[in-house]
């Protein structure tokens, strides 16, 4: 009776065990962690780029660092911009990571996490140019990439369907379409505009800020609406932000002084 006793127990602990395993699967140190697919449009250095076929930049470290915190492996794949947005409406990824701004429009569609980085649009032109500011781009003819905040900025500026608009699939086209002499201006994030001008002097290209037109815009992962990675994404960033993680990705990727404050006070 005594040694029948002691296997009962035995199983009921071993069976206890295995199902304890099972439920925390995606956070144990078994190995056994969640893939996440995550899409991007790697064509926006320094957040996301390719680099010898892989995708890299900022945006790449950062959400392995969000991942990893909240338990999860991570897979970033490079699908464009427009085909990211199908994918999470579609729900077959998980997530998105893309320098993209977070806006009551994507909001009626998509969820976001918390904010994780602080941008606002701004203009590069060609060193000799005779545009100084946001209003000098009306009747020129402006680049930029479609479906963006920067063509919603310009819009703002010279109204819809405005034929000197130019939009393009991705940012590098809009900017090739500057250096080709097809356009007298691009509108794009500050930060991509800045690295550009810095990695490519040849160009001779300038930028210019405009704070009373442009206005701060704020970074999120974009998510399908209903997401239950929400909550355990907004913690992870928070704790990346508090651990001294994102400065260190920050400093590894750009070169301007990092405002945790501003960024903070909209977490
Ligand atoms: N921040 C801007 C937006 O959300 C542009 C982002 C473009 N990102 C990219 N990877 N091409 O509209």
């Amino acid at each position: 009776m005594k040694k029948f006793k002691i296997v009962t127990t035995m199983i009921v602990f071993s069976l206890l065990f295995v199902l304890s395993a099972c439920g925390t699967s995606t956070t144990s140190g078994s190995g056994e962690k969640k893939t996440l697919r995550i899409v991007t449009d790697a064509t926006y250095a320094p957040f996301e780029y390719q680099d010898k076929g892989e995708v890299v930049g900022f945006d790449v470290d950062f959400v392995k660092a969000v991942a990893k915190e909240a338990g999860y492996d991570v897979k970033v794949e490079h699908v464009g911009w427009d085909p990211l947005f199908v994918e999470i409406k579609g729900k077959t990824a998980d997530a998105a990571i893309s320098s993209i701004t977070i806006t009551d429009d994507r909001k009626q569609t998509y969820d976001f996490t918390i904010p994780y980085f602080l941008s606002k649009n701004e203009i590069m032109v060609p060193k000799k140019s005779d545009i100084k500011n946001a209003q000098d781009l009306k009747g020129k003819v402006i680049a930029v990439q479609n479906g963006t905040t920067g063509q919603d900025a310009v819009e703002a500026l010279i109204g819809k369907n405005n034929n000197k608009l130019k939009k393009f699939e991705s940012n590098n086209l809009a900017i090739l379409e500057l250096k080709g002499g097809g356009a007298d201006a691009v509108v794009s994030d500050n930060t991509v505009i800045e690295t550009y001008i810095k990695n490519n002097p040849k160009d001779n290209f300038k930028f210019i800020e405009d704070d009373t037109t442009f206005q701060k815009e704020f970074y999120g992962i974009l998510l399908p609406k209903g997401s239950k990675l929400k909550a355990d994404f907004d913690k992870a960033i928070k704790k990346v932000v508090e651990n001294g993680t994102y400065e260190k990705i920050y400093k590894k990727w750009l070169n301007t002084k990092l405002d945790l404050k501003t960024l903070k006070e909209h977490q």
